[in-house]
């Protein structure tokens, strides 16, 4: 698919990975609905959208309530004509550890919100938005169509991320089972697992943890969000990719 033909729909797009992507794929010559819970945000993404060879819409979104998701889907078509991409980008952190003791043999375990808020948003709310724009591209035919799932390199589990590394995990799988469903009505559908990077994201990660992470990364230093992008333009590109995720990670293991 080339750059300019991509009608977009980036949820997230009002910070960090989410709003690079919705950027460059603007600046690219592509047209963007971008959707989220953070209203100004959205409105700075318009903003700095004007100019850009491409559109740029922004549209209440929370991805985590169905019952909203299916007329963000519709109204996505019809500020773009038609929608041949969908970027379930929308995610959040809730970190803690399954049991935490502390010295005088308090113990606290992971509360159950904790648990279910980061599995609503970060894999639920991409199986409401996939189903929906599925069902519309389907039924308009639409094709090619391109989903992408943005994971995070700790699918693989992390210590103090029981929901964030499961959700990652399903979302893999995710992308996996639509590749393979949705593959018959022209979809590839691909994932990219990002390693730390730079984004408001990391107001939830203390600058202990962050320097304990990036002094394990062979690059040594955490990625930029445009490197997330560079990833999320191969994968637009390359019509013989899909069922894959992308790590881009600096080559750290986790
Ligand atoms: N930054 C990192 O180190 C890193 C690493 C690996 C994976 N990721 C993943 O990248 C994606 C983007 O994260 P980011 O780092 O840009 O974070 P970010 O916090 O800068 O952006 C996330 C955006 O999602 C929005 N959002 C949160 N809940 C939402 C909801 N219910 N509905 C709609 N929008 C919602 C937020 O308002 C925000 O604009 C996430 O899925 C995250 O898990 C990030």
């Amino acid at each position: 698919m080339k750059l300019e033909d991509v009608r977009a729909i980036v949820t997230g797009a009002a910070s960090g990975i989410g709003r690079c992507i919705a950027i460059e794929l603007a600046r690219a010559g592509g047209s963007v609905v971008g959707g989220d819970i953070d209203l100004e945000g959205l409105k700075e993404l318009e903003t700095e959208g004007f100019g850009l060879s491409g559109k740029i819409f922004g549209i209440k979104l929370d991805v985590a309530n169905e019952s909203t998701v299916k007329n963000f889907v519709e109204e996505a078509f019809t500020k773009l004509g038609y929608v041949n991409a969908l970027v379930n980008n929308a995610g959040i952190l809730r970190d803690g550890l399954l049991i935490n003791r502390d010295e005088e043999g308090w113990s606290r375990k992971l509360p159950t919100s904790q648990w279910k808020k980061v599995m609503d948003v970060n894999l639920s709310g991409p199986f409401f938005m996939a189903r929906e724009f599925a069902a519309v591209v389907i039924e308009r035919n639409i094709s090619p169509s391109l989903i992408v799932n943005i994971s995070s390199i700790t699918r693989a589990g992390n210590p103090g991320q029981s929901n964030y590394s499961a959700s990652k995990a399903g979302l893999d799988a995710l992308t996996r089972t639509w590749a393979l469903e949705l593959a018959p009505w022209g979809f590839r559908v691909a994932g990219i697992a990002p390693g730390l990077t730079e984004t408001p994201i990391l107001g939830y990660v203390s600058p202990e943890v962050q320097a304990e992470i990036i002094a394990k990364i062979p690059l040594g230093r955490m990625a930029k969000p445009y490197e997330i992008w560079q990833a999320m333009r191969f994968i637009v590109e390359c019509d013989y990719l899909t069922a894959s995720t992308i790590e881009v990670d600096g080559g750290a293991m986790f």
